[in-house]
């Protein structure tokens, strides 16, 4: 087959849907106007732990506007039949207003439809809770492990008996929230036995699925409309309350009802990165061979589901130790249930195996990035596959250079600017490749337009435009005659929008339908006797602007458009369903080295950030602007963790100190200095057929160590937990 010209993959494209963003055009969950709807207010426990032994809800009954109250003791039984799907967690969910336990501060106790939302708020204000509370316990250091998860190879006990150097450190990591610009929002309506959602969701399908299950209807009466959603770095990736409650609200009231969390529910609603507690023993020889670690891992996790996810993987992989040893162990506690946020697991296994490698480069006296070459393993050592491709020594080589790494004093507390302290950091990263089962059915319309179109959802990373790009190079149309349609349960099956799987897994289906649609054209052409390219050999035909020509005869040819309409067909129709290729067994991950330079003074402690510099490995990259976008965002984000986000729980009563934007700190403008991403160039075609390995996740990992380490080296002090605030630093 010739090869299509490619002509929008990997140019720096705007977004297709820029500028209904910026109109106000686009609709996000919230924002479609439901004839007839009413409004729903959540009222949230005011305890952490015990049972609710009585509710009146007279006053709010009575209250102006106020069409009905539902909670526990009035409340119909709902089905929540399992289901295998939607990223539920081991455990037993969350069912709300089925029995009188309360499990968590803020767990949605009752809920207050109104006509409006003022009257709903209100309503819901009257509402009152009698208690009988108990202690709740809300911190991971006072927890009861479960069992551990576990890991090993060779023996650790002799790696570090025989090791000449020997460290012990223990890190810790503040509970993280996903604060996305957009609340968690749902708008339900029931016709008869059919639901209808508009919600915030990442997960078109799994949403579908999860209501169906829960109110026990067939999954095809239940719809979900999402085209919009304004940022969730994981928050949306699961079915929460709120969404079960609008439904249940709407069916009980027989009218739509809008609910919309406000930024403090969003803390108990949804979930959040858990809290860490990792101890890393680590054994060496004195030239920087890596003998041993042996890593203790502790995460919180709701004392109803067990969380868990990939932390313990970047320390089984990313160096060559030939003795490793992990034990991973959730706590329970009196908290809502842990959810993916952005870099899951990788960023918070990262962030401890990579401040570990810079007290040992200290330690040693070895340049941070020579120990890491010291210990690069020649294949994957947590399971002997061959790498696909990895290239972190590619990443050393030019971040170093970029970032002018030899300017860096390796003696701490040694480069000074005016009262700031300056001081060099860096880190690799790396996050394991996923790609899904993901289906797309596209029309190749005679007027010589094409709609694809599939469930996903678009959180952001520009999956309206990324995925125009590779149809339109696939099917040889310009950028403007693809009109790419997305977040419809209707439209065909997608995987979750997350785990950077989005692009090499909807990317792939888009590309093998427009291939699809392609060759059935070119196949009517050469078939043809009135074509231009009647009896010319398929493979030699490529298309280039809605026109099909000879490869390197542009001027034997015809268009989509004269092709279709003489053989009276209005469109050409393909389905597609990807599944990841099962070859040979590769291990495949994105890497990336991230370089920080901070600035800390040294009388307040106060640290900034000057630059970073990050190289990534990723694979292909489709879109240029948005992959920038990406990480950026990233290393904002990474930012965050590293200085500033830390959820505060008041570990008397379960409930969250700081749940809002004004007081949950977040990176603004004046903290974000130079940031500059290099893509190396190149594929993976082991990893799916864009040769893609995925970008969202990978560039906030990496970011918060490499900070750490910069703050080591200007300051001589070694803060071993996140965030690293100016009381540390004093
Ligand atoms: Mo990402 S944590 O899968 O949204």
């Amino acid at each position: 087959m010739s090869p299509q010209p490619q002509a929008a993959v990997g140019a720096p494209l705007s977004r297709v849907d820029g500028r209904l963003k910026v109109t106000g055009e686009a609709q996000y969950a919230a924002e479609f106007d439901i004839e007839g709807a009413v409004h729903a207010v959540i009222v949230d426990a005011s305890i952490g732990r015990g049972r609710i032994t009585g509710v009146d809800t007279d006053a709010a009954e009575a209250a102006p506007g106020v069409l009905r109250v539902i909670h526990h003791g009035n409340a119909p039984t709902l089905p929540y039949r399992d289901n295998p799907g939607s990223n539920n967690l081991p455990g037993r969910k969350l069912r709300v207003f089925q029995d009188d336990r309360i499990l968590f501060h803020g767990q949605p106790v009752a809920v207050v439809i109104a006509t409006t939302l003022e009257a709903a708020q209100h309503g819901a204000s009257l509402v009152k809770f009698g208690y009988d509370a108990e202690r709740p316990t809300t911190d991971l250091a006072e927890g009861e492990p479960g069992r551990p998860g576990n890991y090993s190879r060779g023996d650790v006990e002799a790696g570090l008996r025989d090791a000449d150097v020997r460290l012990d450190m223990t890190y810790r990591l503040a509970r993280n929230h996903h604060n996305p610009m957009e609340p968690h929002a749902t708008i339900a309506r029931w016709d008869g036995n059919r639901l209808t959602v508009w919600d915030k969701t990442q997960w078109v399908p799994g949403t579908q699925l999860e209501l169906s299950t829960v109110f026990d209807v067939p999954l095809d009466s239940v719809r979900v409309i999402n085209p919009f959603v304004g940022g969730g770095f994981g928050s949306g990736l699961r079915c929460w309350p709120h969404t079960v409650v609008a439904a249940l609200a709407a069916r009980e009231t027989g009218r739509p009802v809008k609910l919309v969390l406000t930024r403090k529910q969003m803390y108990f609603g949804t979930g959040f990165r858990p809290a860490y507690e990792y101890r890393m023993r680590v054994g060496s020889d004195r030239r920087g061979r890596l003998a041993a670690t042996d890593q203790g891992i502790d995460a919180e996790t709701s004392s109803y589901e067990t969380f868990t996810e990939a932390v313990m993987s970047p320390g089984q992989m990313l160096y060559s130790t030939p003795n490793v040893r992990q034990s991973y162990r959730t706590v329970p506690l009196d908290v809502n249930s842990p959810i993916w946020m952005r870099g899951p697991g990788a960023a918070t296994g990262v962030y401890a195996v990579e401040s570990a490698m810079d007290e040992l480069a200290h330690e040693l006296g070895i340049d941070p990035i020579e120990l890491r070459r010291l210990n690069e393993p020649a294949q994957d050592p947590s399971n002997n596959a061959p790498f696909s491709t990895r290239r972190l020594l590619e990443c050393y080589t030019i971040g170093a250079r970029e970032f002018g790494w030899d300017r860096r004093n390796p003696k701490p507390r040694s480069t000074r600017d005016g009262d700031w302290l300056i001081g060099m950091g860096m880190a690799s990263g790396v996050y394991h490749t996923a790609v899904a089962p993901a289906q797309s059915r596209g029309r190749l319309n005679a007027n010589g337009t094409a709609v694809i179109e599939c469930a996903t959802s678009d959180m952001g990373p520009g999956t309206y435009t990324s995925q125009t790009q590779v149809a339109a190079d696939a099917l040889g149309l310009a950028m403007r005659a693809v009109d790419f349609r997305l977040g419809d349960s209707r439209y065909p099956q997608t995987p979750p929008h997350g785990g950077s799987m989005t692009m090499a897994s909807i990317g792939s289906a888009t590309l093998d339908v427009c291939i699809q649609l392609r060759q059935q054209a070119i196949r009517l052409a050469v078939e043809d006797e009135e074509s231009p390219l009647y009896g010319v050999n398929a493979e030699d035909i490529v298309v280039r602007n809605g026109r099909l020509h000879v490869q390197g005869n542009p001027a034997r040819g015809e268009s989509y458009q004269r092709l279709l309409t003489r053989n009276d067909r209005t469109r050409l129709e393909a389905n597609a369903s990807f599944s990841p290729p099962r070859g040979e067994r590769h291990s495949i991950s994105a890497y990336s080295a991230v370089f920080a330079e901070v600035a800390v003074d040294a009388t307040l402690g106060l640290v900034r950030v000057r630059r970073m510099l990050a190289v990534y490995d990723a694979g292909r990259i489709i879109s240029p602007k948005l992959a920038d976008s990406q990480a950026i965002g990233g290393m904002v984000g990474g930012i965050g963790a590293a200085l500033l986000e830390h959820t505060v729980t008041d570990h008397r009563d379960g409930r969250i100190a700081n749940a809002g934007l004004a007081d949950y700190l977040v990176p603004v403008n004046a903290d974000i200095p130079d940031l500059k991403a290099i893509y190396l160039e190149g594929e993976d075609m082991q990893a799916d057929p864009l040769g893609v390995k995925g970008l969202a996740e990978l560039v906030i990992v990496g970011v918060a160590p490499a900070i750490a380490n910069a703050v080591f080296n200007a300051t001589g002090r070694r803060v071993r937990e996140l965030p690293i605030t100016a009381e540390a630093l004093l």
